[in-house]
């Protein structure tokens, strides 16, 4: 069948100035060769350390920024080059969660306009009809509907975050970018809205690209995981795996520990791995090789493509996929 999103050899170069005068032109590769699908009614996860490249692939995924290479299929359509008014159909197919609900809200409209405003826009009903379209919507996650007139502040973190996943559903689309949607969340809120989003996968043809720091909460959503690593996915875990490979992304468990929701700071504090390479700078060969206790001297000149191991499970890595494996694929 048919993949709902195809994305090919996507790459965005963002360009920056270094040097002690600015004066050097260089870029950041946020995301660099990226190829992926997303099947109808799917759930992909995407982790990786911050600036890892997941918001950026994200964006470009709902175009809400020009890719510098690669294409982007929806529905089998090439929509790369699409224009802002041919864009308007496929973008009711396509919305976003984001991680910061409040900062995602206008605190100056009701929760009835912030809801029902998508409604508004693409005209989908007639005016008089959206007050009891967005009474559906709040009830189907988890909101009385006589909370429409209330304004985001009077709500909690999970409330609201539930007043942006009633926004993004509002035009019953195939496709929701979830960006660390849960992240900011007290962690038994959390379980709350993650508990929501499954439930509403059963919405026919509802499919996730489920982006986070916490492995555990991604591999909790998704049918396969993808971790990404200075703008490239260097491991894609399914989660029907054998144990041994189920217990976490192979390429994360080895490699980073597990990843967890907590500061930048303190996450680095924590990470026995080091540092994140400077993105401008990256490192020859696999960009990771200066952090892995696996490192072979391959590594530091060959840039390892994903290859599958013959089970489904996807790496980027001679130690995960041994040249022996890698040719037969
Ligand atoms: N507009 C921009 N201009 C220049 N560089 C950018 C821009 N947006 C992102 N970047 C850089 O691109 C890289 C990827 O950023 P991105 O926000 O996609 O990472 P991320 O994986 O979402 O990180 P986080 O987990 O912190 O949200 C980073 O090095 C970031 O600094
Ligand atoms: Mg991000």
């Amino acid at each position: 069948m048919e993949p709902l999103l195809e994305v090919r050899g996507l790459k965005k170069h963002f360009p920056v100035r270094t040097g002690m005068f600015q004066s050097e032109k260089k870029s950041v590769k946020a995301v660099d060769d990226v190829t992926l699908h997303l099947n109808r009614g799917e759930t992909l996860g995407v982790v990786g350390e911050s600036g890892s490249g997941k918001s950026t692939l994200g964006r470009l995924i709902l175009k809400l920024l020009a890719p510098t290479a690669g294409e982007i299929f929806f529905e089998g359509t090439d929509i790369t080059d699409l224009s802002r008014r041919q864009m308007l159909r496929v973008r009711r197919d396509m919305q976003i969660i984001f991680q910061d609900p409040y900062a995602s809200l206008n605190p100056r409209m009701t929760v009835e306009k912030i809801v029902g405003e998508p409604l508004l826009v693409h005209n989908v009903v007639p005016a008089s009809e959206i007050p009891d379209r967005v009474g559906v919507l709040l009830e189907k996650v988890g909101l009385h509907r006589d909370l429409a007139d209330r304004y985001p502040h009077e709500f909690s973190g999970g409330q609201r975050q539930r007043i942006g996943i009633a926004r993004a559903l509002a035009l019953s689309p195939k496709l929701i970018v979830a960006d660390e949607a849960v992240s900011a969340l007290d962690v038994s809120v959390q379980a709350q809205v993650v508990n929501l989003l499954q439930g509403l996968k059963r919405e026919p043809e509802l499919s996730y690209i489920f982006i986070a720091h916490d492995l555990s909460v991604v591999r909790h959503m998704s049918d396969r995981v993808a971790v990404m690593y200075l703008g490239k996915i260097v491991e894609v875990a399914t989660n029907q795996e054998p144990v041994q490979k189920s217990a976490a992304p192979l390429y994360a468990r080895t490699h980073f520990g597990r990843a967890s929701p907590q500061p930048k700071a303190k996450k680095q504090a924590r990470n026995p791995y080091g540092e994140i390479p400077n993105p401008i700078d990256p490192p020859s060969g696999c960009s990771f090789h200066g952090r892995c206790k696996h490192a072979m001297e391959s590594c530091r000149r060959d840039v390892p493509q994903l290859v599958d191991a013959g089970d489904g499970h996807l790496a980027a890595c001679p130690v995960l996929n041994p040249p022996s494996v890698a040719a037969r694929t």
